[in-house]
């Protein structure tokens, strides 16, 4: 995982759909600053426009991608870069048949590696290089194969000399063959309590790839997933250990139909206020997933649980209602984990969804999920997918010290 604002040299080689780019990009999803790919492949025919298409799509828009075939150090160079900026160099290995190809002496591809590997150490984020393992293989049949393969092996040894982390990825499975300056292993000498690499890895893939689901399987969810996910809930912080929380747990498809209507209702009257092509785009979106989940889960607030005055709750009453949203978000990561999609319905009427539930006065109805099984999680917000709304670069929410201060040169 690369730390936002953490200087870093990371070598991913591997053989070919080893998972290589993949566990790249999942490295550098956690980055806050500017992402850039820098793509080595050229485009040579129809199948290598399509597979290089393909990758940007999957890549997303918040990624810049330059393609450069030879001079990447140019490119490295001209980059408006911070030290939270990440780039990813896809790959050493074409780099350096493309080198060949457009008729390199060894000596001058000697020079190009050396430059790069400066370029590289000068880049003030964090540098992530995609290579192959290419010599694992039988001995290639013709002499400039053979040649190929062994400056591919020479300069693979050059870059993970040099970077501070080498990742193997072996079928799907990233294996850390080097922990270097900057990495994990210095920081977990800071703490015994730090979790392990793999462990962090599961945290925060559950964390990235946590999305609001609103299309599912019929797929009926086993109920020991059901309790773990509940557990995972109950198990949130809480104001005074309040856990003012309920979950109501719907599998009744009558119910799930008059929470439907509920829905159908709010949802027309919401998009009364857009108008035009927004109203539009608001109308094609959809916004939840009652009757398809198989259990959908209310999510509720006891504000009088624990009596009248409750620890740390004397300030800021609100804080139970923030105690059953940190119960939500556990759910969320949890059902994730397993697997399970979940999406928030707030776009109902809170009393009739109360009348049908037969939930009492006093308690507060705080989330409405639609719980299962899903064909796909994706890469991005449905919003953002769809031109809705943006995410904010996180640079420009971070204050240091007073509101509104930049946090440049401090982060
Ligand atoms: C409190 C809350 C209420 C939400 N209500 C709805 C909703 O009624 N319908 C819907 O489609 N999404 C709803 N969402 C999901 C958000 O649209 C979604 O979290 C956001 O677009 C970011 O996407 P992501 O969750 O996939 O990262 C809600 C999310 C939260 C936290």
């Amino acid at each position: 995982m690369v730390t936002a604002g953490m200087k870093k040299t990371i070598l991913i080689t591997g053989g070919c759909r080893s998972g290589k780019s993949r566990h790249a990009l999942q490295l550098a999803r956690n980055s806050a600053g500017k992402k850039f790919f820098l793509a080595t492949a050229q485009v040579l025919d129809d199948e290598m426009a399509e597979r290089i298409e393909k990758h940007r799509e999957e890549r997303g828009d918040e990624w810049v991608t330059f393609e450069e075939s030879l001079d990447l150090k140019a490119v490295i160079e001209t980059l408006e870069s911070d030290p939270q900026s990440v780039l990813v160099l896809d790959c050493l290995t074409l780099w350096i048949s493309n080198l060949l190809m457009a008729d390199a002496s060894k000596e001058r591809i000697t020079r190009e590696v050396n430059e790069l590997l400066d370029s590289c150490s000068r880049f003030p984020g964090t540098m992530i290089c995609i290579t192959n393992e290419v010599g694992a293989g039988i001995v290639p049949e013709t002499p400039l194969g053979r040649e190929f393969r062994d400056l591919a092996g020479e300069v693979n040894q050059r870059f993970a000399g040099q970077f501070d982390e080498v990742i193997l990825t072996v079928a799907g499975i990233p294996l850390k063959v080097k922990s270097g300056s900057g990495s994990e292993t210095d920081q977990s000498l800071a703490s015994d309590h730090e979790f392990s690499s793999d462990k962090k890895e599961g945290l925060y893939d559950a964390i990235y790839g946590r999305r609001d689901v609103r299309q599912f399987k019929p797929d009926p969810i086993p109920l020991l997933t059901v309790e773990k996910i509940l557990h995972a809930a109950h198990n949130a912080g809480s104001v005074g250990f309040m856990q003012p929380w309920n979950f109501i747990v719907i599998d009744d498809l009558e119910i799930k139909k008059k929470i439907s209507k509920n829905f159908s209702k709010a949802n027309d009257e919401a998009s009364r206020h857009y108008s035009d092509e927004r109203k539009e785009l608001y109308s094609s979106l959809k916004l939840e997933g009652i009757l398809e989940a198989p259990i959908n889960i209310c999510v509720t607030c006891d504000r009088e649980r624990s009596g009248p005055h409750v620890l740390g709750r004397n300030t800021v009453p609100d804080t139970d209602i923030f105690s059953t949203c940190c119960a939500v978000q556990n759910l969320w990561l949890a059902a994730r984990a397993e697997g399970l999609g979940v999406g928030w319905v707030s776009i109902l009427s809170m009393e009739k969804l109360k009348a049908v539930l037969g939930i009492p006065e006093k308690i507060v109805p705080v989330a409405y999920l639609c719980v299962g099984y899903t064909d796909h999680f994706l890469k991005q917000p449905l919003l953002e997918k769809v031109g809705w709304g943006k995410r904010v670069s996180l640079e420009n929410l971070i204050y240091h010290n007073q509101w509104n201060q930049s946090s440049k040169g401090f982060l």
